[in-house]
């Protein structure tokens, strides 16, 4: 059975934190501090969300940081868990982002990601995000950063009238 069944994705709390930064810790080479979460929870354009997996004993094993101003979006931070990759966690959070968006009137999401990160470029060129930028040498001095962005369609809402049988 999935993992995905027993996951649930709900708002970041402060009281997170902890597990947050362990994660961030293992996974970037620049990890995001605890001022930068907090400065994200005190916008009131950003978005933080984490999905817990488990019954009665729940573990954070993912969270995505967003922005969204007028009609356009930014994904910040996106991380799962190293011994949680590879299960769904991270498109599930994707597609919880991109419907957030699509309900906000979102046109245009747009993110960065190393261009040497295959795993994440695999999710989001699966996602329909297109390269739209380079930044050479942006990270570390050595790999360049890629901007992608993705096109958002409006869902079409039939009206009372067309929905009506001939
Ligand atoms: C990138 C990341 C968020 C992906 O999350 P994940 O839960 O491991 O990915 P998922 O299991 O949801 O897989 C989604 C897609 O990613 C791609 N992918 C997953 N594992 C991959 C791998 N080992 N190699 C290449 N592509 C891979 C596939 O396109 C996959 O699609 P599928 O569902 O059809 O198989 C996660 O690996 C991570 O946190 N990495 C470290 C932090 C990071 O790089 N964040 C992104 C910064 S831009």
């Amino acid at each position: 059975m999935s993992c995905l069944v027993s996951s649930a994705i709900r708002k970041m709390r402060p009281q997170d934190l902890p597990d947050v930064l362990a994660i961030e810790k293992r996974s970037s080479v620049t990890p995001w501090s605890e001022r930068m979460f907090l400065d994200e929870f005190s916008n009131p354009f950003a978005f933080c969300y984490v999905i817990e997996e488990g019954g009665a004993v729940k573990r954070l094993v993912a969270y995505i940081c967003f922005r969204i101003l007028g009609n356009e979006s930014e994904v910040l931070n996106l991380c799962v868990s190293p011994s949680w990759r590879g299960q769904g966690f991270g498109r599930k959070l994707m597609e919880f982002y991109l419907e957030s968006c699509l309900a906000q009137g979102v046109e245009r999401s747009y993110l960065e990601v190393c261009s040497s990160n295959d795993r994440a470029m695999g999710l989001y060129r699966s996602l329909s995000y297109e390269v739209v930028g380079r930044r050479k040498r942006f990270y570390q001095g050595r790999f360049d950063a890629f901007t992608l962005m993705k096109t958002l369609r409006k869902t079409r809402i039939a009206t009372s009238k067309e929905d009506d049988p001939i």
